[in-house]
């Protein structure tokens, strides 16, 4: 783990030999935070998007492997068209204005999801920012976008069930590593943590095969309000965790 410079404002001190290489974080809360603040939905996914520009410059700065985002599920089809309109302008805003800087710190931007149903607009941003900055070796930006956790298992078993019946694989052949390389996250080590705001304790189908022996952080916080703060409480929460996978604990 590479540091880049100082702990960006809101850090105290982390012990970098404990910090996770992988945070996944579930952004959650913006439509309570508007509410909150008697504004309109849109405006909350607003706040949300200048929160993950933030977050995602620190991610960067404490010098993370890897940061996924859950941008939007394949069940938030169901919400008003109008909300999901804005939240996909969003993202093309977000791009737009962000790539170049991502691109200058290294940062990698990857999609999880099946882009193909996307906007034209989208899908056009995030091609473009993916193959811009495909070759960077910096903090992976990975952002779960029409993302669905049992669709993806699914769409593995798929895959390699074609391999099989081409005669390209063997079914012995077909173990935890060659599963995983067949999902979205392909290459990417598994989140350590994950973080889910706005106080609700749920995965609602965020990679349920990568999250297996993740550690679990909940903030009552709203993911507008996820300052740097409540980002190093996170983070200390976990380097404060035994992880043990299944082997025996200290004490
Ligand atoms: C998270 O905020 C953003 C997305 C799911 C796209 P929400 O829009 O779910 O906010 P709440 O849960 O209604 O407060
Ligand atoms: C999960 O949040 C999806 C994203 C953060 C993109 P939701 O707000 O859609 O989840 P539920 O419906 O409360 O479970
Ligand atoms: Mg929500």
């Amino acid at each position: 783990m590479q540091m880049r410079g100082p702990l960006p404002s809101g850090f105290g001190e982390l012990d970098m030999t404990k910090m996770p290489r992988h945070v996944a974080i579930i952004m959650d809360g913006n439509g309570r935070w508007a509410k909150a603040q008697g504004k309109g939905r849109t405006a909350g996914h607003r706040a949300g998007m200048e929160r993950l520009c933030k977050v995602v410059r620190t991610s960067s700065d404490i010098g993370l492997e890897a940061l996924t985002l859950y941008a939007f599920s394949t069940e938030n089809w169901k919400r008003p068209r109008p909300e999901v309109e804005a939240l996909f302008a969003l993202l093309v805003e977000y791009i737009r204005r962000e790539i170049d800087e991502l691109h200058r710190n290294q940062v990698c931007l990857r999609i999880m999801g099946e882009i193909q149903y996307l906007p034209a607009a989208a899908r056009r941003e995030v091609e473009r920012g993916c193959a811009l900055t495909a070759e960077n070796t910096g903090m992976v930006l990975n952002i779960a976008l029409n993302y669905g956790s049992r669709f993806e298992i699914v769409r593995a078993a798929r895959q390699l069930a074609q391999r099989v019946q081409e005669g390209t694989l063997q079914t012995d052949a077909i173990d935890e590593a060659c599963f995983a390389q067949a999902l979205y996250t392909q290459g990417l080590s598994d989140p350590d943590l994950l973080i889910r705001t706005s106080g609700e304790q749920r995965l609602s189908n965020f990679m349920l095969y990568q999250l297996a022996y993740a550690e679990f952080v909940f903030t009552e916080k709203h993911w507008p309000d996820f300052e740097n703060e409540v980002y190093y409480e996170c983070l200390m929460q976990y380097m404060h965790r035994e992880r043990r996978f299944g082997a025996v604990g200290k004490v």
